[in-house]
């Protein structure tokens, strides 16, 4: 069983139940043009975060790591109307793309993008004092995974759920000896949820388009 097959079943499931709209396969299609790299969610995890914002009720979203948009459409798609998603990006072009492909899935106004390092930006959110986020997506740069867990953490919620993805690694995860300063980070944050009370959490592996990788679900204590 490998890449062959894993890529068909996305392919299949992608005919039935996850089927792109022009919004969405535009944002994918001007990301890749623009050179973006094209590491997004695919449309079965879009799907995902989507439902399971759904399932939280999220009126507050937060995203750590844009890059084109294209999760940040499928996240905000599970918003109410006047519901609003703060997403983070450090790179201008990266923010540029996803700046119109938001506004071509009609979602301008749920969607608040900030420019910056995210290590930047989380304090400032902090100190903002808003509301606090109901569904939290971490993807941004895997070596500060376990900071950014810290601070979805004090931004969340009773009851949020923390998604992160790419924490498997082709397996790299569940080797301790790794050199890899991206499976270092990924493995510092699984340690880190592991001694946080605060919080109940799985990691669940998945295999598909994108290779075999996964993602961990964190909820926080009510
Ligand atoms: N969530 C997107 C994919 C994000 S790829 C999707 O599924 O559609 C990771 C993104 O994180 C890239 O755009 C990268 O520029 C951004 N990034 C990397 N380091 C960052 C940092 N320190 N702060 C904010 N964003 C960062
Ligand atoms: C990478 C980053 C991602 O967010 C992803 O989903 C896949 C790969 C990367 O940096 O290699
Ligand atoms: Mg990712």
């Amino acid at each position: 069983m490998s890449q062959k097959v894993w890529t068909a079943v996305d392919h299949y499931i992608d005919g039935l139940l996850t089927r792109e709209d022009d919004a969405l396969a535009s944002a994918r299609k001007s990301s890749a043009a623009a050179g973006l790299p094209e590491i997004a969610v695919t449309a079965s995890q879009g799907k995902l975060l989507y439902l399971m914002a759904k399932m939280q009720r999220a009126k507050r979203i937060l995203e750590i790591g844009t890059l084109g948009g294209y999760s940040t459409i499928w996240m905000a798609r599970a918003l109410p109307s006047r519901g609003r998603l703060v997403t983070l990006e450090s790179e201008a072009k990266h923010l540029g793309i996803a700046r119109e492909n938001i506004a071509r899935a009609g979602l301008t106004k749920l969607v608040d993008q900030r420019l910056g390092p995210a290590l930047k930006t989380l304090p400032k959110i902090a100190a903002e004092g808003g509301a606090p986020f109901d569904f939290v997506f971490i993807d941004a740069d895997k070596e500060n995974t376990a900071e950014y867990f810290g601070w979805a953490l004090r931004l969340s919620r009773p009851g949020a759920a923390i998604v992160v993805d790419n924490v498997v690694r082709e397996g790299g995860v569940a080797d301790a000896k790794t050199k890899d300063p991206n499976v270092k980070g990924i493995r510092r944050f699984h340690a880190a949820v592991a001694r946080e009370p605060r919080v109940s959490a799985t990691t669940i592996q998945t295999v598909g388009s994108k290779g075999y990788d996964g993602f961990t679900l964190v909820v926080v204590s009510r």
